[in-house]
């Protein structure tokens, strides 16, 4: 087994109003607010966060935001910054989801500013890459899954990138019940470590956590967990019930 500790994240999207999410943080605090095995981390909707923070206070699960704008203030309509996801406690951020960039024009670009501002905030960015299924098709994944890492992680340095936390989500694998094999996602998994070697240097790339994401299920899971680069997941639809997502946190708890 890698030194690496296991990470399972919920990305709650938009789902839950803050008294529903209030009571899943609840369900979870009790089933796995004490274990320390696995990091559990959760990121509710904006209108939902802060309210999920005094929830899971004291306890070990950790709070995230699934966005943030890369300013700290200003006339930016409609978004938040890293100090005020700070203010409210939060530990991570989602920064480049794939429905980010579906629906939101987040561009490499766009989501490398984010990263950056995370880092220098004291936030550790959960940042996604993938491939789209038509890409998948014509033989591009790695070199899609490349410019990503490159453009998304660029200026960020050795001492920060540790912090960084990859999330490996194929596209067509999101909310589909497609789930890509051990073999495909293991595949990209190692690719993303050499290219973080590459970047940042053999112990840094050793340290960074890669998730899966897409479809991943308490079925799925333990499978999943076992490869030898997948470091814990990033959690859709199997977020949103405690049972659910406590048996992921214990599958991946039981991975040796
Ligand atoms: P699902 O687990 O619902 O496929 O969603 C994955 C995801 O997009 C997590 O960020």
């Amino acid at each position: 087994m890698s030194s690496r500790k296991k990470l399972i994240a919920g990305n709650w999207k938009m789902n839950k109003t803050s008294a529903d999410g209030v009571a899943l943080a609840r369900d979870l605090v009790v089933a796995i607010g004490k274990q320390a095995e696995v990091d559990v981390v959760v990121c509710p909707p904006f209108t939902a966060i802060e309210s999920v923070g005094k929830a899971l206070e004291g306890s070990n699960v950790r709070l995230g935001a699934q966005n943030m704008h890369h300013e700290a203030s200003g006339a930016f309509t409609g978004e938040v910054s890293a100090p005020m996801l700070r203010a409210i406690f939060a530990t991570h951020v989602i920064l480049g989801h794939s429905e980010r960039r579906t629906f939101f024009g987040d561009t490499d670009e766009f989501v490398n500013k984010k990263v950056l501002a995370a880092l220098k905030n004291q936030l550790r960015p959960i940042f996604c890459v993938g491939e789209t299924l038509a890409e998948r098709e014509s033989g591009a994944t790695l070199k899609v899954v490349q410019t990503q890492v490159e453009r998304g992680l660029e200026g960020v340095n050795r001492d920060q990138a540790a912090s960084v936390i990859v999330a490996y989500e194929p596209v067509w694998a999101i909310g589909t019940g497609k789930v890509a094999t051990t073999e495909q996602a293991q595949e990209v998994h190692a690719f993303i470590r050499g290219l973080l070697t590459k970047l940042f240097s053999e112990p840094v790339a050793q340290k960074v956590r890669i998730l899966y994401g897409g479809s991943m299920k308490p079925a799925n899971a333990p499978e999943l967990l076992a490869q030898k680069d997948i470091d814990g997941g990033l959690i859709g639809g199997a977020a949103l019930e405690a049972r659910s997502f406590v048996e992921l946190v214990t599958a991946a708890a039981a991975v040796k």
